[in-house]
């Protein structure tokens, strides 16, 4: 019995990779709890050559206490404290959002991308349809020149990566009229291994986090997101979250992130893209 026990231990351990994922990321879809599409195939292959590509780096990469506390809880919090470019980020937004003219809802810039065309336009979200190629590159710099940032990476991914998507947005406060939609409980279906960097301006307490994390019932509250500046690497295709409406209208950054084998150019997809479909092929601006 005690054998037979032990035994079965050892295959949960060996099917789940990280004490927070109740479930193995390869083969979420046998748990039942992410949608696996078919093309996260060729993410899964491109990933096997990322990772030989990268093995004898990966090999000199020490561990430290960030990349530890990543790989056991999925996420890693800091704040962003009064950095140049993300304050410039987010004033081109509050400027977009003052220009608030003719701005042409497009989804997706990019071909080779999986994305959703029939979104809802949400009451409470106010995105930018487009970004200035400046601020991709600044937001580029900004993630690889973290340290702790790209050693967490490198680490959880055990490749080198690569940026695949932005979005920055505002978040209407639940004081304004009509903004009833908030952010329900949910996993971002993307690809394994598919990790978002969150970026958010203002203060941020229990009562008004910036963003909460649940157990994998979606029941209890395991983490929220608070103080001054926050910004969060974070498995958001392996940790059930939401975000509640703010107290105050609330700036966003998000960044997604991928393993990379050779292109290190970040791409922009657009406000309601997700990935690209096939990594091995190069995902061109769109002839509209
Ligand atoms: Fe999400």
């Amino acid at each position: 019995m005690v054998i037979r026990k032990k035994a079965l231990n050892l295959i949960r351990k060996k099917l789940i990779y990280y004490p927070f994922h109740n479930y193995n990321p390869y083969f979420s879809f046998l748990y039942g709890k992410v949608r696996f599409y078919p093309f996260y195939i060729w993410h899964i292959f491109f990933q096997i050559f990322a990772k030989l590509k990268f093995i004898n780096s990966f090999n000199k990469l020490k561990k430290n206490r960030y990349t530890e506390f990543f790989s056991n809880n999925g996420f890693f919090k800091t704040s962003f404290k009064n950095n140049e470019i993300i304050n410039d980020v987010f004033s081109y937004l509050e400027n977009e959002h003052l220009n608030n003219k003719n701005r042409k809802r497009i989804f997706c810039h990019l071909d080779n991308f999986f994305f959703i065309d029939k979104v809802a336009k949400v009451d409470s979200q106010f995105f930018l349809y487009n970004i200035d190629k400046r601020y991709i590159d600044n937001l580029n710099y900004f993630v690889k020149s973290n340290k702790i940032f790209d050693k967490i990476i490198k680490t959880y991914f055990k490749s080198d990566y690569r940026i695949v998507n932005f979005r920055i947005w505002r978040y209407y406060s639940r004081s304004r009229e009509n903004v009833k939609a908030d952010v329900k409980a949910h996993y971002d279906g993307l690809p394994p291994k598919t990790i978002k960097l969150m970026i958010y301006k203002g203060f941020f307490d229990k009562e008004n986090s910036a963003l909460e994390t649940l157990d994998s019932n979606g029941e209890k509250v395991i983490y929220k997101v608070r103080g001054l500046n926050p910004m969060i690497l974070i498995d958001t295709c392996q940790l059930i979250h939401r975000a509640k409406l703010p107290l105050k209208d609330r700036d966003t950054i998000e960044i997604t992130i991928q393993p990379r084998l050779f292109d290190d150019s970040p791409l922009f997809g657009g406000f309601s893209a997700g990935t690209p479909i096939n990594p091995f092929v190069s995902s061109k601006p769109k002839i509209i």
